[in-house]
């Protein structure tokens, strides 16, 4: 595990292994108001308590409109930031950095009609029917200063960065997606445009050590689109790319037949050859092993880690330790959607510590 527990730099933040827990909602913890609760705290301290070496917070989103659904956490406004001070404060108690993922969903969100999207669109989501309607030029920039905004309020709430998300179909991803985006304006010529002007506000509004990173779609819709949206990223001062899947259902996924693990870990590691930033890889990563052979086979970064800390918060430290780390048994529907406390790995680890 020589690689998995190297230390990393990202703009000068010291990350003591390559081991990060990725953004992810825990569903019907948060009201309404988007405040964070105390389950939110705890979940995150254990989660640093545990080992990992960078948490990014889940999807937090920039405006009330733009949420996934009602109960997700919220950094639109000035009174979200105390809630999410006692995050950070826990968190960085622990000797863990934090970053936080910034979203809008557009047309993909709890809005189901005449939602924002670059273009005029309509999509099926979860079973339910999505319409979206083509962005006027005003209202590009209101939702790009309502992430600007988040971003001054992510560092003033004490976060060490944020990650702007820009994959699984929510509306960054929309513009970055030709097949979504059919505007015949510069904000279509330049798919990368909504994302880089973004960038550069939150780099005007907080100091040159905070840490601007982005969660990026591979297959947006190919590869090429993927590698062209990283280094147009990379080019403008991206801090990290995190890589995962785009706008799925119009993408083109791909990778050669001997290649051991999922397609979007095979992009990452195409993506790492072309650009100089760290790369992170995500999905399926179900052992210390498997973490260690991608870091080394591929030469990504880091490895995200999702599921698998759900199961077990402890999942850095055993593994640094050889203990068992158990892992994610790939539930049909996950149940830390539903009810974490019918998490089927989580309940199979104990068992076998208790037996
Ligand atoms: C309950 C749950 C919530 C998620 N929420 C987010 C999110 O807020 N933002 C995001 O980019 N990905 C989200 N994801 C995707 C994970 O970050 C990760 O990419 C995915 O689970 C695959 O990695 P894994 O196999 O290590 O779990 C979520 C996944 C789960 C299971
Ligand atoms: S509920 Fe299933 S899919 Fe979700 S983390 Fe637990 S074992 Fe994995």
């Amino acid at each position: 595990m020589e690689r998995l527990f190297e230390p990393l730099a990202i703009r000068g933040l010291e990350i003591k292994n390559r081991i990060c827990m990725p953004p992810m909602v825990c569903y019907g913890w948060v009201g309404d108001d988007g405040l964070a609760v105390e389950k939110n705290v705890e979940h995150y301290r254990a989660a640093a308590r545990g080992g990992a070496g960078l948490i990014i917070q889940e999807a937090t989103c920039v405006t009330k409109e733009g949420r996934i659904c009602r109960d997700q956490l919220g950094i639109w406004e000035e009174e979200q930031i105390p809630g999410l001070c006692r995050i950070t404060e826990a968190v960085h108690r622990e000797g863990c950095p934090i970053i936080v993922q910034i979203h809008h969903a557009g047309v993909v969100g709890g809005t189901t009609q005449h939602a924002y999207c670059p273009s005029d669109f309509r999509c099926v989501k979860n079973g339910e029917e999505k319409t979206g309607y083509e962005m006027s030029l005003e209202e590009i920039r209101q939702i790009q200063d309502a992430y600007i905004q988040a971003g001054r309020r992510a560092y003033e709430a004490g976060y060490d960065g944020v990650e702007l998300h820009g994959c699984h179909q929510y509306l960054m991803c929309q513009f970055f997606n030709r097949r979504v985006n059919r505007r015949s304006d510069e904000y279509g010529r330049e798919p990368e445009r909504f994302a880089l002007e973004i960038l550069r506000g939150i780099r005007a509004l907080t100091p040159k050590s905070f840490i601007i990173g982005i969660r990026l779609g591979t297959f947006e819709p190919a590869l090429a689109d993927g590698i062209a949206h990283a280094k147009a990223l990379e080019e403008a001062g991206i801090d990290f790319l995190d890589i995962s899947y785009g706008f799925q259902g119009m993408d083109e996924p791909e990778k050669p037949e001997d290649f051991p693990y999922r397609d979007v870990i095979y992009g990452a590691a195409e993506i790492k050859k072309q650009v100089h930033v760290p790369v992170f890889a995500v999905y399926g990563i179900q052992s210390p092993q498997m973490a260690e052979d991608i870091l080394m086979r591929t030469g990504v970064d880091m490895v995200d880690i999702g599921r698998g800390i759900l199961v077990n918060q402890n999942w850095a430290q055993d593994a640094q330790a050889g203990r068992d780390t158990g892992r994610c048994l790939d539930c049909k529907t996950c149940m830390w959607r539903v009810n974490p406390d019918k998490c089927a790995g989580r309940v199979l680890l104990n068992r076998r510590r208790e037996g």
